[in-house]
This record gives C-alpha cells, structure tokens and sequence, in this order.
C-alpha cells in the first residue's frame, strides 16, 4: 500500500528513510554504499553527523543518477540565522555534491539550553530557508525536535509552512501531543531512532506481538511508525537487518495491538534533553 508519502507541497518522500547518523565510524561511506544496494534511496543526513562527505562518495560510486535519490540535511544550532544558514546551506551542498536538497531541516529548536531568543533566530533561519526554497535549491523545508509552540512561532509568522517534523518516536515514546499537533496541519512527522535504541526490542509487548506477527522486533517498531503515517529513519551496519527494515509492508498492526503500543510506559530520551525546555 505505501510506498511514498506525500508532503503538504506535493512533493513524494519515500515512506522509509536510511539514517546516517553514527553510520559505523570509519566506514561510513561502505555502510551507505551497502544501503543503497540494499534499495534504500532516502538518506537522511545533517551536517552536525560528518556524513554528508561519505554520502557523496556512496551515491557517486553507486552510479545512480541524482535525481532518484531523495536526500535530507540539516542546519545545526550554531549555523541558525539569515545569512549563517544561507553559508551552512552552500556548504552542505559542496560536502554532498549535489546543487540541490530534497529536504532541508532546522536540527533544533534552540541553539542551546535557556537560549531566550529563540523566536527570533528559528523565525531568521526559517526566512533564509524559503528564500533557498523559492529559489528552487531545495524541494521541501521543514524542522527537528519541534515541539507545538516551537512551530506555532513559524506557523504565525512564515510564508511557507514547514512540511516536517522529526522527532524521536517509537512504540514507547509515541509524543502524542506533537504527532497529532502535526497530522492536524498536514506537517508530516519522520521517526528518529524508530527501534528505541534497541533496549525496547526486550519489552514483552514488544516480544509478544513480534511473535504474533512472525517479525522481528525492529519490524514491529517499524510497522508501528507507518501505520502512524510517521516516516521511520531505521539505521543499520548489516545489510540482512538493513533489507529487513524495509519488509514491512506485508503484516498490519490491529487496532487494538496499536493502541496497546502506543500506551506502553512512556520513556524516551528527548524529553529529559535540555533543549527541550519551555521558554
Ligand atoms: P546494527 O547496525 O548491528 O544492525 P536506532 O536507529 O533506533 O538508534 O537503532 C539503531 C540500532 O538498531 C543499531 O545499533 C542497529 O544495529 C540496530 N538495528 C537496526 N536494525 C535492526 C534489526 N532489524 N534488528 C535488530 N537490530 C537492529
């Protein structure tokens, strides 16, 4: 059934994405390559990651044109503003060696905790986004880490409405405040860390209905995201567990198990993060 999504500009996004971030230290060009013969075509990338180099290498030696790959970056915290964020732009451009993103994100919402003037900045950075959108050098802009009222501040304020949200979100952290402030504007929501960071694949609901549904555990979480309509960034060093999360189309989740995944305790490791904070 899925096989893309669509952003609230029109454009397609794959519905599965491959995460680079800490993509196996010192061979992280060989994992890329290793993705991209495992059929994955969305990279998700961020120049705070030190990818974006290794990403180039890997799309260039795999040969395959530009335009069927669907890559993402993202502006860090000490890039943000007008003209830092058109430089920081450029460069990623360069570290990737393309002359176009197909999705560029604002990494978070403050540059650092307590940081007051955020509203300012966010909305500065954001003006320097559509001018690059407007421009044509960039297909689709959005953010990261938003929660409401960090969005709310573009929303009121923006020419162009951010067509994304990534967020932390798996089965256990489902942030169901965020997800459905979204999916109210049409903002589409990604999944960082969609396995949990592996602990929650030794949670007994976990383990129960991965047997049910004869997947694995990381399938499961997967599975859970897309029936969300969340787009998942699975990251893996192997390419049976990298071809595995993307099998994920051929089981459904009932009703019943999403909502006893979506209700399991709620622990996730952004919510402590200090960037996080109300201001
Ligand atoms: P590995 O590289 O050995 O596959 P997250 O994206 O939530 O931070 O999780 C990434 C971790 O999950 C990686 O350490 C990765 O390890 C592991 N992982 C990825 N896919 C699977 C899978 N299908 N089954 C088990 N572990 C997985």
């Amino acid at each position: 059934i899925y096989d893309s999504f669509e952003l609230n500009n029109r454009v397609k996004i794959p519905c599965v994405a491959f995460g680079t971030y800490k993509a196996a230290e010192g061979k992280t060009a060989g994992v890329i390559g290793t993705a991209i013969e495992a059929g994955y075509r969305y990279f998700d990338t961020a120049s705070f990651y030190g990818t974006e180099a290794y990403l180039k290498e890997a799309m260039e030696n795999s040969g395959i044109p530009r335009d069927e790959f669907f890559i993402a970056s993202k502006v860090w915290k000490d890039e943000m503003g007008y003209e830092n964020t058109k430089k920081a732009f450029h460069a990623t451009l360069d570290r990737l060696g393309t002359d176009y993103l197909d999705l560029y994100l604002i990494h978070w919402p403050l540059p650092e905790p307590g940081y007051t003037d955020w509203k300012a900045l966010d909305l500065d950075t954001w003006k320097a986004m559509e001018e690059l959108y407007k421009e044509g050098l960039i297909r689709a802009i959005g953010v990261s880490n938003f929660l409401p009222h960090h969005i709310e501040n573009i929303w009121q304020n923006c020419e162009i409405y951010p067509a994304v949200d990534q967020i932390e979100f798996h089965p256990g952290y489902s942030q169901e405040a965020v997800l459905s402030y979204c999916q109210d504007k049409g903002i589409q929501v990604q999944a960082w860390s969609p396995l949990g960071r592996a602990r929650l694949s030794e949670e007994s609901l976990i383990l129960e209905l991965a047997e049910k549904y004869g997947v694995s555990a990381a399938q499961l979480c997967l599975r859970y995201a897309l029936q969300r309509n969340v787009i998942p960034l699975p990251k893996s060093s192997s390419i049976e567990r990298m071809k595995q999360n993307q099998d994920i189309f051929d089981f459904e989740i009932t009703m019943e198990d999403m909502y006893r995944l979506a209700t399991m305790p709620q622990t996730g490791w952004s919510g402590e993060h200090p960037d996080r904070e109300r201001v």
